[in-house]
């Protein structure tokens, strides 16, 4: 299993957003046209109003978008990283640093969490989730995305490198919410990556900072690469 949970790594990752956001701005839809961004989001909205809490909100894209489809919602946006919260207050969104694992609030506070491609990273997952569960009102719903094993593992593999495998994945994110939640549903989502030229393919890799020297042979002209990603939903 890959370690995407070494703390300073993390924050380093994420102390600025150059990285998140070469890695955001390649994909594009499934063949099919689902998203799985559009798939959360759909989701939050179908949710009766209430109390939102984002964990690992990023550079507060996805809080903003509830922001503005929901207006008056009663939203808090929450990252480890002190740039992501400026970035994610400067949308208007209320937010805070908070870390996953501790969460600034009270017993049955919220009506829906949502944690967006960040579980993979926290320290420790059960108590993470449990966390999550605490938060939550009865009958609250948690919205989990994450990637799969072969997210991109065939450019990954094509430079050199391999499948990233983590804590919580397609494969075994759903059993660990089992452990939490008494139901849980979801929806696969094979979106593209796609690379207008090789010199973005490899600012892709090169902007997770695995420390690997990748060797795409190169290309002429654009390449696309399906990603693996699931939409879970828990209550
Ligand atoms: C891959 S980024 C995803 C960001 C955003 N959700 C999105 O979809 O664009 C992972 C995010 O999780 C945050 N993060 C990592 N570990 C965390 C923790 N223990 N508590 C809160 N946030 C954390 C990072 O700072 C980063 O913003």
């Amino acid at each position: 299993m890959n370690d995407l949970t070494d703390r300073e790594a993390v924050r380093t990752q994420y102390a600025r957003e150059e990285h998140l956001q070469t890695r955001s701005s390649v994909w594009r839809p499934a063949a099919d046209g689902r998203d799985p961004s559009e798939i959360a989001l759909a989701i939050v909205l179908a949710s009766a109003p209430g109390d939102i809490l984002e964990i690992g909100c990023g550079t507060g894209a996805f809080a903003a978008r509830v922001a503005e489809a929901r207006p008056g919602a009663s939203l808090l946006a929450t990252d480890l990283s002190p740039r992501f919260v400026e970035l994610t207050a400067a949308r208007g969104v209320e937010a805070c640093i908070a870390d996953a694992t501790d969460l600034p609030c009270g017993d049955d506070s919220f009506d829906l969490v949502a944690a967006m491609w960040m579980l993979y990273h926290v320290p420790d997952l059960e108590r993470t989730l449990a966390e999550v569960r605490r938060a939550l009102r009865p009958g609250g719903r948690f919205l989990a995305v994450t990637n799969g094993d072969e997210h991109v593992a065939d450019l990954r593999r094509a430079a050199g490198g391999g499948p990233v495998i983590t804590q919580f994945s397609s494969q075994n994110g759903e059993e660990a919410l089992r452990r939490h939640f008494d139901v849980v549903r979801r929806e696969d989502v094979r979106s593209r990556a796609v690379f207008p030229d090789h010199a973005a393919a490899m600012a892709y890799l090169e902007s997770s900072e695995e420390g690997i020297t990748w060797d795409l042979p190169f290309f002429d002209g654009p390449r696309e690469y399906l990603g693996e990603t699931t939409v879970f939903v828990a209550s």
